[in-house]
């Protein structure tokens, strides 16, 4: 993928964290999410590109913006020449309540590939096994697997990371349906990270250093996952899914369409190609609020905005954090 394009769409994702951050701590998470998908759709409407959202908003009929299937670009009106097409998965608010209450490590979240190779993720639930490259390693000999026991999968990666059992942090959704998992894992004598919300955080924080977190395990949902495993495959760390229509209320309807829609086996462990099918995917990542990978937007008396970034390139295997400061009116960069 051209750097340049990249870069642009660095942009999106600033602009949408920009929006989101006006509304943090203002306890207001549907406005937080509306203006920053509004600010992302018109942040990538002016690039001039052919992008088709494969993971966005919600159907065409509930989401009017960033709906799935919704060509985003002026690349579709620009050319009169065939384009090259790409893939793109959003959550313009990863973390909504994260943005309401003012909590650490809301982002805004975009990955882009080649057209046809990210995974159409129902919106439903997926649980999931990260961690980062060190332990990646092990996955291929069985010892990380989305099945395997907590207390195996733990295992695996305190002998990859050459610590003891009690030393592996693992990061888990406060969530009562995970009361079972907790208990597990507290059983081995790791130490766990509880969070409120912001799952693609979490599974990307195991292969992000200075994040302290080194396992991800949980259900959260499925297209969290695939915009995680964008940023895992390019930081050369590793996520295992399963889709789970159980803990979904409206689950035996979401899998009749997922059938006639999905690229796989709706049943089957869900492998890093099964989500990204190509090292050619770029995953972007915007701070709204502060957090361990990223600090969030902030505005100084000036009028600059600072905003951080990380972008994960597969491509190239290169992570790149970014720190944007746009001037205020004054001129004066503030920071
Ligand atoms: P929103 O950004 O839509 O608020 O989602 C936040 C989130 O915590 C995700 O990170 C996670 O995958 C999902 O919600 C978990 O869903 P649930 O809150 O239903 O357990």
């Amino acid at each position: 993928m051209q750097t340049a394009l990249i870069l642009e769409i660095l942009e999106v994702a600033e602009k949408a964290a920009i929006a989101a951050a006006a509304y943090n701590g203002r306890g207001d998470k549907h406005t937080a999410d509306q203006v920053a998908t509004e600010a992302m759709r018109e942040a990538f409407n002016a690039i001039s590109f052919a992008g088709r959202i494969v993971i966005g908003e919600g159907e065409r009929d509930e989401a009017p913006m960033l709906f799935i299937g919704e060509q985003v670009g002026s690349g579709w009106l620009d050319s009169t020449e065939p384009i090259e097409q790409y893939d793109i998965a959003v959550d313009p608010l990863e973390g909504t309540n994260l943005c309401a209450y003012n909590r650490p490590n809301a982002l805004t979240t975009i990955a882009v590939a080649p057209r046809g190779t990210l995974l159409y993720a129902p919106d439903t639930y997926m649980w999931k096994l990260a961690a980062g490259a060190a332990a990646a390693a092990t996955a291929a000999t069985g010892a990380l697997h989305i099945d395997n026991q907590p207390s195996d999968n733990i295992a695996a990666v305190a002998s990859a990371l050459a610590k003891p059992v009690s030393e592996v942090n693992v990061c888990i959704l406060k969530r009562d349906r995970h009361n079972d998992l907790i208990a597990a894992v507290r059983a081995t004598g790791a130490r766990i990270r509880l969070i409120d919300d912001g799952d693609v955080f979490g599974a990307i924080a195991t292969a992000v250093p200075g994040t302290g977190i080194d396992l991800y395990m949980g259900s959260g949902g499925a297209p969290e996952g695939v915009l995680a495993a964008t940023g895992l495959k390019a930081i050369g760390g590793f996520l295992m899914g399963r889709l789970d229509f159980s803990l979904d209320k409206d689950g035996v309807e979401k899998r009749q369409r997922a059938k006639t829609l999905s690229q796989v086996d709706l049943d089957s462990p869900l492998l890093m190609n099964d989500l990204v099918g190509t090292d050619d995917a770029v995953f972007i990542a915007c701070g709204v609020t502060d957090g361990e990978m990223l600090a969030g937007v902030h505005i100084d008396t000036s009028g600059s905005i600072s905003t951080s970034s990380v972008i994960m390139n597969a491509a190239d295997s290169s992570v790149r954090f970014v720190r944007t400061i746009r001037r205020g009116s004054s001129g004066v960069i503030g920071f």
